[in-house]
């Protein structure tokens, strides 16, 4: 069932308080990469433009309920006030009297942010009495913060209940692609699911094996499921806990898993470590720290007759090159693809990014975690607090 938009109700000269996930990485006080503020620009500028009075909301990094310095969310204030062409007020806390005082002062088109909600330890336990306040703030609420849907939180779900509600069009957006992708995929249908942990993500292969034509799995968690047909790992990271679940999921889907034949080993994790390639048992020592060009070549094949992708995951420690390649292989191949290509998480975006192939994905999710859930079938707090069409 769709949600209710945010075009169905009427802002003009409300105080509209908006959760975005402004969680974007900072380096040196800058904000490094500011797609997830872009992605949130049509919904905030509908605002301004209906005359509405902006609160934003929004988490950074994880704080664990204590003020953070290094994770005040001033430079996205600086950022989006350079993205919006106009003042971003920065506001002291996210609740509290000089804050309820300042929005007090708000005019229609105003555009103000609360500092990181998760300076308040409420934030995460969902507590009541922090959602009221943070909904005494405003008239109406607006989930725009995909990114954060999967987590019940005060200002992702239990706000959600106490104000009129609606998502936003970058909500709206996730929801329909991704929607699409799970519940009517065009086959072939192919997942590329890399990363370091099997762990994370045993509940989402399980249910992409189950609708999928092809699974590539890369980075860390191939690790573990070779090491499960016997390949010995070396120094690499695996999880022998999680064999077993390889184990089975390799037992009952043979003909669909494709995992890396070879792998690019190295004894120091650096940018500067000199590396080999091995195709066998990874030696005493060493690390497998991404696909090797067989793999890759394999995988491009894959990637070339599939019509639609679903893409999450690194191929291998992607942070430092040249152990990107394989990664960037893969977001190259999915780009001239021209089959329907979502790519969600961080590493697999910005792969996606560095290779100048974004505008070929169909849709880049500004979802991690939500994404994979969402895929998974589970049901996201966030969203589910908001009310249907
Ligand atoms: C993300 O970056 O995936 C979201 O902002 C959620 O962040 P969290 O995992 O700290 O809740």
């Amino acid at each position: 069932m769709a949600k209710r938009s945010v075009r169905a109700l009427d802002v003009a000269h409300k105080r509209v308080l908006v959760r975005v996930d402004f969680n974007v990485p900072l380096d040196n006080g800058r904000v490094s990469d500011d797609t997830r503020i872009r992605e949130a620009l049509p919904t905030i500028q509908y605002l301004i433009d209906q005359g509405a009075k902006t609160i934003l909301c929004s988490h950074l990094g994880r704080p664990k309920g204590q003020v953070v310095e290094s994770m005040r969310l001033t430079p996205v204030a600086r950022r989006l006030t350079e993205l919006l062409g106009r003042p971003v007020q920065m506001a002291p806390d996210c609740v509290g009297h000089e804050v309820e005082a300042a929005v007090a002062l708000m005019q229609p088109g105003d555009v103000y942010l609360l500092e990181n909600l998760r300076f308040h330890p409420e934030e995460e336990q969902n507590d009541p009495d922090f959602a009221r306040q943070l909904a005494a703030l405003a008239d109406i609420y607006v989930n725009d913060a995909f990114g954060a849907a999967h987590r019940a939180h005060a200002s992702t779900e239990g706000v959600a209940h106490l104000l009129p509600a609606a998502c936003g069009f970058l909500m709206e957006k996730e929801l329909r692609y991704l929607g699409e992708v799970r519940d009517h995929p065009q086959h072939s249908f192919l997942a590329i699911i890399g990363g370091a942990k099997v762990s994370d993500k045993i509940g989402v292969l399980q249910r992409l094996l189950e609708q999928v034509d092809r699974l590539l799995i890369g980075g860390g968690m191939a690790n573990t499921f070779l090491l499960a047909q016997g390949r010995a790992m070396g120094a690499s990271l695996v999880e022998t806990d999680k064999v077993p679940v390889a184990q089975d999921l390799l037992r009952q889907f043979p003909q669909k898993l494709v995992l890396p034949s070879d792998l690019v080993v190295t004894q120091r994790i650096e940018a500067d470590a000199t590396f080999q390639v091995v195709e066998g048992n990874v030696p005493e020592g060493f690390a497998a720290v991404d696909i090797g060009e067989k793999t890759q070549g394999r995988f491009a094949q894959e990637i070339g007759v599939a019509k639609t992708i679903f893409w999450n995951g690194p191929m291998g420690v992607f942070e430092k090159p040249p152990f990107d390649r394989g990664t960037l292989a893969v977001a190259n191949a999915v780009a001239s693809s021209g089959a329907t290509s979502i790519v969600g998480g961080g590493d697999s975006v910005s792969a996606v990014q560095r290779s100048g192939v974004a505008d070929k994905i169909t849709h880049i999710s500004t979802g991690g975690g939500a994404s994979l859930e969402f895929m998974e079938g589970r049901a996201l707090p966030g969203v589910e607090a908001l009310p249907d069409v």
